[in-house]
C-alpha cells in the first residue's frame, strides 16, 4: 500500500502536486472567480466580519501563521492566528462578527474541537479546514472547506499542510471577493498563479537528490536552526518541527529578525542553520535582510543550508549548501519551500535508523487535551 515507497510519509510527499490540484479542483472559476459554494455563510455574514482568528495545533497551526500573511493582505481584515490549546483559556474577545477559522487534518483533535466550541457559546462563526470527510471538527462548525489530500497515514503531516495552506488562500481570496477589496487585480492574478502550485511542486520533488544526500550528511548532528522571516518565518518552524518529531534532533525556528536579539549565540563552529529565503520581488528590503543574516551567521562558523528561488545569486557567495525552488510569488511560496524541508526530515530520520510513519511517543491524531 506504500506504493513502491520506503515510508508512507514518502509517498505522501510525493502525492503533494496531485492533492494541491486535488484542492483546487471545482474552486477556480472563470475570470478569477472563486466557487466555493460548499462555504455555507452568506455574503451578508461574510461581509459583517471584521475580525478573524485562526487556530490550530501543531503543523495545522503552522498553516494557519502563513494564513494570518495572506488573508490580512487581500482583505484587510485583522488576522488573529492562536494555538487551540492557548486559545479559549485566555478568553479571547469574540462575537457574532468574529470568523474562526479551525484547521484540522484529522478533524478529531482535542485541542482543536474544544476551542470550536468554546468560539461557538461566545456566537462567533466557525469554518473548518480539514481533510477527514465527516469528522467531529466540521460536523460541529458552521461551515467547512474540504482539503482534498486523500488519507494522510504518516504520523508527520505533509500533504495535510501543503493543502490547509492552498485552503487558506482560498478563504482569504474568497473573503476578498465577497467583500470587494482594493487589491480586486492582484487577487485575480493570484488566482492564476495558484494554478501553477501543482506544477511547481513537482519541479521542487524533482530536484530532491541532493537533498538526500545532505540529509545523509546531517544525520549525526545534535542541533539544527532554521531561519525564515515573512511567509518564509512559518516555513522555517514547521521544517523544525518536522526534524524534531521524525529524527529527534533538538531543532528551532526563528524569525530571521531575531537573530541578533538573542539566538545568534546559539551559533558556533559548523552549525547547520537552514534558511528559507524571500523572494528578491518581496516587499520592503526583507529579501536583502535575509541576505545578511546567511553573511552573518556563516562568519560565526555556520554551516549554511539556503532554500531560494531560482534566479536568486545574491544569496550564493554564502551557501554552503543551496537548495532551489521555482520562482513563486510572494505569498504562495510556503507550498514549494516547504517540500525540501520535509524531504530534510524524512531523510535524516531514515538515515538514523528511526521509524519515519510511527514516531515514538506520537499519534496520529490526538484525541485528549
Ligand atoms: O489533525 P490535526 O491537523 O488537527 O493535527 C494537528 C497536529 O497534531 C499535527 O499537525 C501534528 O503537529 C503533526 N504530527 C505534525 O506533523
Amino acid at each position: 500500500e506504500k506504493g513502491g515507497y520506503d515510508w508512507f510519509m514518502l509517498k505522501e510527499i510525493a502525492e503533494q502536486p496531485q492533492a494541491v490540484a486535488d484542492t483546487l479542483l471545482g474552486r477556480l472559476g472563470e475570470n478569477g472567480e472563486l466557487v466555493l459554494d460548499e462555504v455555507r455563510l452568506s455574503d451578508q455574514e461574510l461581509r459583517d466580519i471584521d475580525k478573524v482568528f485562526v487556530v490550530a495545533c501543531g503543523t495545522a497551526y503552522h498553516a494557519g501563521l502563513i494564513a494570518k500573511y495572506a488573508i490580512e493582505h487581500w482583505t484587510r481584515i485583522p488576522v488573529e492566528v492562536e494555538l487551540a490549546s492557548e486559545f479559549r483559556y485566555r478568553d479571547p474577545v469574540l462575537d457574532r462578527s468574529t470568523l474562526v477559522v479551525v484547521i484540522s487534518q484529522s478533524g478529531e483533535t482535542m485541542d482543536t474541537l474544544m476551542a470550536l466550541r468554546h468560539a461557538r457559546d461566545q456566537k462567533a462563526r466557525v469554518l473548518a479546514i480539514c481533510n477527514a470527510n465527516g469528522s467531529t471538527i466540521p460536523r460541529e462548525s458552521d461551515a467547512v472547506l474540504y482539503t482534498h489530500a486523500g488519507p494522510e497515514v504518516a504520523v508527520a503531516s505533509t500533504k495535510g499542510f501543503l493543502t490547509q495552506v492552498v485552503a487558506c488562500y482560498l478563504v482569504g481570496l474568497f473573503l476578498a471577493q465577497v467583500r470587494g477589496v482594493k487589491y480586486a487585480d492582484e487577487v485575480a492574478s493570484i488566482v492564476d498563479d495558484l494554478r501553477e502550485l501543482p506544477a511547481a511542486v513537482s519541479q521542487v520533488l524533482a530536484g530532491m537528490e541532493p537533498v538526500r544526500e545532505l540529509a545523509r550528511s546531517l544525520a549525526t548532528e545534535d542541533t539544527l536552526l532554521f531561519l525564515g522571516r515573512h511567509v518564509g518565518y512559518p516555513v522555517a518552524l514547521e521544517g523544525a518541527l518536522k526534524l524534531k518529531e521524525l529524527a529527534y534532533i533538538h531543532a528551532e525556528g526563528f524569525a530571521a529578525g531575531e537573530l541578533k536579539h538573542g539566538s545568534i549565540a546559539l551559533i558556533g563552529p559548523g552549525t547547520p542553520v537552514v534558511v528559507v529565503v524571500p523572494s528578491p520581488r518581496s516587499r520592503g528590503s526583507v529579501h536583502g535582510k535575509v541576505v545578511s543574516n546567511i553573511q552573518e551567521v556563516r562568519a560565526r562558523g555556520a554551516r549554511t543550508i539556503v532554500v531560494a528561488e531560482e534566479g536568486d545569486d545574491d544569496v550564493l557567495p554564502y551557501a554552503d549548501h543551496l537548495i532551489r525552488v521555482p520562482r513563486t510569488p510572494t505569498l504562495l511560496a510556503p507550498v514549494v519551500t516547504t517540500v525540501p524541508l520535509q524531504v530534510l526530515a524524512c531523510e535524516i530520520a531514515d538515515t538514523r535508523g528511526l521509524d519515519v510513519d510511527q514516531p515514538r511517543n506520537l499519534a496520529k491524531s490526538v484525541t485528549v487535551e
